[in-house]
């Protein structure tokens, strides 16, 4: 095991660390809100400090997995397939991170094999690394259908993992994507992992997910991108009751509970979520700024449809370009580690930048390019 995580490579790391010695550097690279967490938040996290901070149950408060019960039904389906969704079918876990984690460690034997999208979070492969699991990544989707590797890798897998909307390429998957996806893994008999952390951010189409399709299936959520708090660290997982024993048990062994005081305010977060629209809709403005510049300066790349991530491919190595465009003021992370396909891409952040941060870091990448 420890052979194992001293593999590991935490490369991306390597642009935030330079970047930040660069004092004028537009920061396009890191996925933090430029948001802070919305004051009636922070109020009701400070008005419940005062009371009792004991341990809560392994799953979680009841009232917050009644939440995020409520926050699901408002999906165009909901998933697994074939329930009746309620808190009994959700755990509470210390952000998304430590629901996938939970997933990975008591679903998944030594030697078991994930299939991931090609390009996907990179942090899929380092849980699935930790876990001593293997990977493989193709590309799941072409011309809106399920392509022909994606069909044989994920019969001839223990576990699909699907991020809708992506980081970083913005995707959010169609109906018939969704559709198909989940019927696939469904006739396979294997599990489906539906990472949905910024399902609240989709711009011109509803949210659709994999898992309504899916019996044998898994929501991933949180409340770090949606509400702005990503150091709270709350997130959760929604699965039939009989697997939530199983994470009940890796929730044991690594948290005891999630904090307390998190969970309340997070509770408050879901239920008085009008900050989320506005949001959204800042979201959408700077999507539209940086897809009409990137269309002008003729890169390749798709409009990203949720998430605050865009993936140009720039035409050169994406660590040597990262690497070199730090120096002259703009910050972005290579597509390299996301995947095989990505060698020549880059991942901007417009969640993190307004949108005069996002042209002067648009103009700099312009000169170079174009
Ligand atoms: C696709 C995806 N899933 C999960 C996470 C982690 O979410 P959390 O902060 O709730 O652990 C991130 C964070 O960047 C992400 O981009």
């Amino acid at each position: 095991m420890r052979q194992r995580v001293g593999d590991l490579s935490l490369s991306i790391r390597k642009i935030s660390e330079k970047a930040s010695k660069h004092e004028d550097c537009v920061r396009l690279d890191i996925g933090q809100p430029s948001f802070d967490t919305p004051e009636h938040i922070k109020e009701k996290a400070r008005e419940e400090l005062s009371k009792e901070q004991s341990y809560t149950s392994l799953y979680g408060l009841q009232e917050l997995r009644e939440a995020a019960v409520e926050g699901e039904k408002k999906k165009q389906k909901v998933g697994p397939k074939g329930i009746d969704l309620g808190p009994e079918d959700v755990m509470v876990t210390v952000g998304a991170t430590q629901a996938l984690y939970a997933i990975f460690a008591s679903m998944l034997s030594t030697e078991d094999k994930v299939v991931l999208d090609d390009p996907c979070w990179v942090p899929y492969k380092t849980i699935s690394e930790v876990n001593g699991n293997r990977w493989e990544q193709v590309d799941f989707f072409e011309d809106g259908g399920l392509t022909e590797e994606a069909k044989r890798e994920i019969e001839d897998s223990e576990m699909v993992v699907v991020n809708t909307p992506t980081n970083p390429t913005g995707h959010a998957l169609t109906k018939k994507e969704a559709k198909e996806l989940g019927e696939y893994a469904d006739d396979s008999g294997t599990l489906l992992v539906s990472d949905e952390v910024y399902h609240r951010f989709v711009y011109d189409r509803d949210h659709y997910s994999p898992t309504a399709y899916c019996e044998n299936s898994i929501v991933v959520g949180s409340v770090s991108k949606s509400h702005a708090m990503t150091g709270w660290r709350i997130g959760w997982l929604i699965a039939h009751e009989e697997p939530i024993e199983d994470f009940k048990k890796v929730s044991r062994a690594m948290i005891g509970c999630p904090p307390k005081i998190n969970q309340l305010a997070s509770i408050h977060a879901i239920r008085n979520d009008r900050h989320v629209d506005n949001m959204r809709s800042v979201y959408k403005e700077r999507r539209d700024l940086i897809d009409r510049r990137l269309n002008e300066m003729n890169l390749d790349f798709k409009e990203p449809q949720g998430s605050f991530y865009v993936f140009p491919d720039v035409g050169r190595d994406s660590w040597d370009f990262c690497l070199e465009m730090i120096e002259k003021g703009v910050a972005m992370v290579p597509g390299e580690p996301f995947g095989p396909g990505s060698k020549e891409k880059v991942r901007l952040c417009f969640g993190s930048a307004d949108k005069e941060e996002i042209n002067r870091g648009l103009d700099i990448l312009e000169q170079e390019l174009v």
